[in-house]
């Protein structure tokens, strides 16, 4: 795309999980934006269709499939359909997942399985498949999806927290292993980012959350943020693109936050 100098992604081909709401889509978006072609992948494929047919209406690239990340050979599927459809994978956005709410003592063996399957093991997956594509390849960069709850203790998130931490070493480590063969592996830490995924522990049994209680939840965030303000889809998308372009050429293993502070106060 002209003018976009090291933020041009024409001729890349990016593939992103989670990629039918919130930050998912908006990576997509903007990853279309800046010229990839891009393949997209969610368990809910009528969504992640919905995020294809804007990129596609938009002059853009992209495919979608039906993806639940927990399964291995899904994943590996979702990549298979990359470079079959494009060529070659350039970037691998592991943006899946879910939020876990309860203190320990409660938490369920069901509830531990399902948030560790679609948390660590989906974007453990990513990795994997993408590796193995992007090994022969010689290039590529993968970006996970850790968060703000890996920075400071919070009693309920345990099990989502730890998730994430989780996320974060898996991305260092696999960045000492990718390094010597061109590959790039990173992770952002959203903090409170306003998607479908927040307020996930105020919704009731039919899925309903009292405004108010949701608009005191909201001042609850700005206010542990330095700059008054909660993120947006949006300013985790322009994190996504930065990682996935040479603007990052020597960027691998970090952590990086965009959470308006929080993470320095909370
Ligand atoms: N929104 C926040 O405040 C926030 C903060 C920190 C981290 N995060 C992380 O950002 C990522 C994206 O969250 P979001 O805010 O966009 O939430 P979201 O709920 O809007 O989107 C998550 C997407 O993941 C998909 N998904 C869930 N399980 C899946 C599976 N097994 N296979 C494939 N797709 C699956 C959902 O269908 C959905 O489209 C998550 O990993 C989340 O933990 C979000």
């Amino acid at each position: 795309m002209e003018g976009l100098g090291v933020f041009d992604l024409s001729g890349r081909v990016a593939c992103v999980t989670g990629a039918a709401s919130g930050i998912g889509e908006a990576a997509a978006e903007t990853l279309a934006a800046a010229g990839a072609a891009v393949v997209l992948g969610d368990i809910d494929g009528d969504g992640a269709d919905r995020t294809r047919d804007r990129i596609v209406d938009g002059g853009g690239r992209a495919v979608s499939r039906v993806t639940d990340t927990t399964q291995s050979d899904q994943v590996s599927a979702l990549l298979a359909a990359a470079t079959d459809e494009f060529g070659r994978l350039d970037v691998m956005a592991n943006v899946a997942g879910v939020g876990s709410y309860g203190d320990v003592v409660d938490v369920t063996e069901a509830e531990l399985d399902r948030v560790l399957a679609i948390n660590f093991k989906g974007v453990f997956f990513g990795c994997q498949a993408a590796m193995r594509v992007m090994g022969p390849q010689g290039s590529g960069s993968i970006i996970n999806v850790s968060a703000t709850a890996i920075n400071t203790p919070v009693g309920g998130l345990s099990v989502y927290a730890a998730t994430k931490a989780a996320v974060a070493m898996l991305t260092q480590s696999l960045a000492v292993e990718a390094g010597p063969i061109g590959v790039r592996v990173n992770t952002i830490a959203p903090g409170f980012t306003l998607t479908n995924f927040v307020g996930g522990h105020l919704r009731d049994a039919e899925g309903q959350v009292d405004p108010a209680e949701m608009d005191s939840y909201l001042k609850l965030m700005r206010d542990r943020s330095p700059l008054g303000e909660v993120c947006d889809a949006s300013d985790q998308a322009n994190l996504i693109w930065f990682l996935a372009s040479d603007a990052s050429r020597y960027v691998t293993g970090q952590i990086l936050r965009a959470n308006a502070g929080q993470s320095i106060t909370w």
